[in-house]
This record gives structure tokens, sequence and C-alpha cells, in this order.
């Protein structure tokens, strides 16, 4: 077993560069985290303070019952793969894979085996001679995982590992990836800002804003029920519609029509509506709530099509993914959705509004 564990981990560069604040979280043999969130909210530096490459201002990395502070980076026997590579320029695409075996003296047959199978899974072995300077940046990334994967490390920490592969060859490493990981069954840790990746690799997510978790949870819970509204806005395609709508008693009033407020929620004055576009559709005869609306732009993805719908009496726009075959007239359409889709917010605070109804609180006990 060797759980890794980081409690109440500060970083600070400067008085107002603070980009990791009391993060506190637990990754077990086998479990995938993923952090996910926008560019400079602390991921890169979590993932070096893990690997010993930055010192914590406060707090403590342990792994089983160790605390890391004080073991060098090349002591931890956590295996990184960087943003920016950091291949060894002078040596092959082999024998930057080799290294780390060869530094542990295994046998030079097991090397060649090790080092040919991990370059075949990721489709590196016709490079195995060539020096990075003469590789692209997604074969870079791919030899710099090759890296990472051949050693038998303690704990995998991967920085944005895929980001220059193109999308068919993404798809294909995201597979081998998660069988990979499987097998190895050590604590990962996994930046990205893909969320298809953060979706389909990860036992669980960390979402990250300024150096702090926002929300932690498996996958399908950040998706279904988003802890405050940056979770809700960062995590989802198209976007979440995100409206601040007045209330009256118990209706929330979006354009002509008063919504029902969930019970459970109290009675506010304004409150913040959120429903995914791929929650509504088009209203047909029997469907009891209808929003009225005018289209003024379509987005077609093929698979299906994105409306910008601008309600009817309001400034108040939704945007609606519904399947390409559709139809609907640009004038005058109507919109429906069934109610338990729809997310809820306190607009001072912006954290989710938890309404009677929900099965299961936002934060899960991960
Ligand atoms: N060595 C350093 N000295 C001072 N500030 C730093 C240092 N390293 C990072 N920072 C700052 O800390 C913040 C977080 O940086 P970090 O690299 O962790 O972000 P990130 O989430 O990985 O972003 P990206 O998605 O763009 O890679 C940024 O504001 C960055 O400028
Ligand atoms: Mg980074």
């Amino acid at each position: 077993m060797s759980t890794l564990q980081l409690k109440s981990l500060r970083k600070q560069f400067a008085p107002d560069v603070i980009p990791v604040k009391d993060v506190n979280l637990t990754v077990e043999d086998g479990e995938f985290l993923t952090l996910l969130g926008p560019s400079g909210c602390g991921k890169s530096t979590l993932l070096r303070l893990i690997a010993g490459l930055e010192q914590p201002t406060a707090g403590e990395v342990r792994l089983g019952d160790q605390n890391l502070n004080r073991v060098a980076p090349g002591d931890r026997n956590m295996a990184m793969v960087f943003q920016s590579y950091a291949l060894y320029p002078h040596m092959t695409v082999a024998e930057n894979i080799a290294t780390a075996l060869k530094l542990r003296d295994v046998p030079k047959a097991e090397i060649q085996q090790r080092v040919g199978s991990v370059s075949e899974k990721l489709a590196i072995t016709h490079l195995r001679d060539r020096k990075p300077s003469k590789l692209s940046g997604g074969q870079r990334q791919r030899v710099a995982l090759a890296r990472a994967l051949v050693r038998e490390p303690a704990v995998f920490l991967l920085d944005e590992p895929l980001s220059n592969l193109d999308a068919l060859l993404r798809e294909q490493v995201r597979e081998d990836l998660k069988q990979l990981f499987e097998e190895q069954q050590k604590p990962v840790v996994y930046v990205t800002h893909d969320q298809t990746e953060a979706m389909t690799l990860s036992s669980k997510v960390a979402v990250l804003l300024d150096g702090v978790v926002q929300q932690l949870a498996e996958p399908s819970l950040i998706y279904t029920q988003p802890a405050n509204r940056f979770v809700a806005s960062f995590v989802g395609s198209p976007q979440m519609n995100l409206l601040t709508l007045k209330c009256e008693g118990d209706r929330a009033q979006l354009g002509p029509v008063g919504l029902p407020l969930p019970t459970g929620i109290g009675s506010p004055s304004t409150v913040i509506f959120g429903l995914r576009p791929e929650a509504i559709r088009l209203a047909q005869a029997g469907d009891s709530l209808k929003i009225p609306g005018q289209v003024f732009l379509v987005e077609n993805f093929g698979r299906e099509q994105l409306l910008s719908v601008r309600v009817e009496n309001s400034d108040l726009k939704l945007r609606a993914l519904i399947p390409p075959d559709q139809h609907w007239e640009r004038d005058r359409l109507e919109l429906t959705w069934t109610p338990e889709q729809s997310h809820w917010f306190d607009p001072q605070n912006e954290q989710r509004l938890e309404t009677s109804s929900a099965a299961q609180p936002a934060h899960s006990s991960l």
C-alpha cells in the first residue's frame, strides 16, 4: 500500500502569488485523481510539490506512513511526465526511455524488453534511434509518457501528457493509458484541461480555482451535482446556461414564465438558475413547461445543433443542444426540460442550493 496524502498543503511564491492554498487530498493505490482547472490555478505547482521539485510553505506530502517533506525528489520514487516533456536532448528515444532503469541497474535484457513493450504500446518503436530535436511535439510527448510508464514507481504524476496529440491519437492513447494504469495499481495524479480525459480516465476529480479545491468527487457527480457556480460553468461542454433570475414567492421569473422553485431552498429574492444545453428539448403539445423564444444563432456540430435562443420578453439567453434532424421556426419556438435537471445556486456565495428531493449531497465523502 502506498497511499499518497496531501495535508493542508500551501505554496506561496510572493505575498500575492499563492497557487496552492490549504489543499487536502488522498489518493489510494489504483486510484486515478484528475486535477481540473483553468490556466494558472495551481495544477503544475501542486504536482511539483508532490514530486519534491518545490518545497511547501506549509503542510505535508505523505506516502504511506512517511512524511516526504525532507525527502529529495530523486528518492521519492515518483515518475513525472512534465508539461514541457523534459527529455534529454543528447540521448536517443530508446536511451531516454531506458535512463531510469539503467540508473537502477536493471539487467540489460530486461531493459530491452520493457522499453520495447512500452514503445509498442505508445506507437513510437520506429522512432527509437532519433534524438528529441527530430521529433514532433506529439511524438516527444509519447516518449515522455513511455519514460514514466517503463519504471515501476510508487506514484505517477502526469501534467497534460496528451495535450499535443491529434484527436485520433489522443483517443487511442487515452484507452491505452486507462489499461496501463489499471494494471499498475498505483496512485495516479493527472492534470488536464480536457474534460473527456478527466471524465473517462479518473476515479475522482478535483476541480481547482485559485489554488483551492472547489469540489472533490467522482466524475459523474461533478457533472450532475456541481458544488458551486464555478464548477457548474467549468465542467461540461457546451457550457451550462447560468442565469440570475428574480424570484417572487415560490417562483423564479424566466421571461414570461414563472419557474416553480424547488422545495428546500427557501424563498430567495434572486437565484442563479443553471441548466445544461443537453437537458433542453423542443416542447411538444403535451408539455406543461414551455419557454417561448427566438433563435439568434445556430451552430451545427454534425451530431447535434446548438441553438442560441433569446427568451421572449427578456434579455435572457438559453443555449439548447438538440438533434440535427429536428425542425424549428427561427422567429418562435418553445423550449422545455425536466425540472429535476435544473441546478440552483445562491447568488451571494455561489454555492449549490440543495433541494429537498436531491438524493445525494454535492460533496461526496471520497
Ligand atoms: N516558480 C514560480 N515563481 C513564482 N510564481 C510562480 C512560479 N511557478 C508558478 N508560479 C505562479 O503560480 C501560479 C500557478 O501556476 P501553475 O503553473 O501551477 O498553473 P497551472 O494550473 O499549471 O496552469 P496551466 O494550465 O497554464 O499549466 C501562476 O500564477 C504562476 O505564474
Ligand atoms: Mg501547468
